[in-house]
């Protein structure tokens, strides 16, 4: 796929918390495809600490709208640089890098979207585009607390939501794995993204139901295009660069020990 290196303008910075922010980017130009899972390469100015670009996953793209929205969670200098933005600002985007999720062909497939943290923010997109395939896809976003639970208003637009959180604030108390819903329907394809725990627990989970299961992984990555191998995960495949290769992968291909 084509890559881009474009000037997008901040149309909108929604602080959603003090942690996260929703920053909505517009261009002159109708905004190339991007596929759901894929991400960009954010550069950060005006941090003195941050020379090297930023992945941010692709949170949901509006092509009628020509919007581009990125969820950042503000948790280094990089990330609480892009958080000051306002609207009308620039920001330097290389897009879209990366693979993506799987669309199942068959309509009638169930689809188990598993997010966690800052990693709900691809399965927005993933989601809308599975709307767009005849497919509605059933959320599950798990989260310390309540407050932790991300964008539900919007996931709420493309399927069915389940919440668990570990203070039981929100949904049912404990992990995405112990969500009851796992009880009441049999999955034929889950995705998942989130902290690596919890992706392990889900890969275990799918592994052991034998069902098809695909990770995002959130490897650290500085050139985002294959060339300085800081973003590689060993897989039964041999040292792969997530940032090419991935980000996402069927759990199978991987060397977790699920
Ligand atoms: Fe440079 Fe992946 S980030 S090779």
């Amino acid at each position: 796929m084509k890559k881009y290196v474009l000037d997008l303008t901040v149309s909108a910075a929604e602080h959603i918390n003090d942690k996260y922010v929703l920053l909505k980017l517009t261009h002159n130009e109708p905004l190339p495809q991007m596929l759901p899972g894929q991400f960009v390469e954010v550069r950060v100015d005006g941090s003195s600490t941050t020379f090297l670009r930023r992945p941010i996953s692709i949170n949901f793209v509006d092509y009628q709208a020509n919007e581009l929205w990125l969820l950042v969670a503000a948790i280094g200098d990089g990330t609480r640089a892009l958080a000051r933005l306002k609207a009308g600002d620039t920001l330097n985007c290389m897009l879209p890098l990366g693979n993506s999720f799987t669309i199942p062909e068959n309509k009638n497939a169930k689809v188990l979207l598993v997010g966690g943290g800052v990693g709900v923010a691809p399965l927005l997109n993933f989601g809308k585009v599975l709307n767009d395939n005849g497919i509605r896809p059933i959320f599950l976003l798990g989260a310390r607390s309540a407050k932790d639970i991300l964008l539900i208003d919007e996931f709420k637009k493309y399927g069915e939501v389940c919440v668990t959180t570990e203070d039981g604030t929100e949904g049912e108390k404990g992990f995405v794995t112990n969500h009851s819903v796992l009880q009441r329907i049999r999955f034929d394809q889950i995705s998942t993204c989130g902290p690596k725990p919890m992706m392990v627990a889900v890969a275990r989970y799918a592994h052991s139901e034998g069902i098809f299961c695909e990770a995002s992984l959130e490897n650290k990555m500085a050139c985002g295009v294959g060339a300085c191998l800081c973003c590689v995960e060993g897989t039964k495949k041999g040292n792969l660069c997530v940032c090419k290769e991935g980000p996402v992968f069927n759990v199978n291909d991987l060397s977790w020990q699920i």
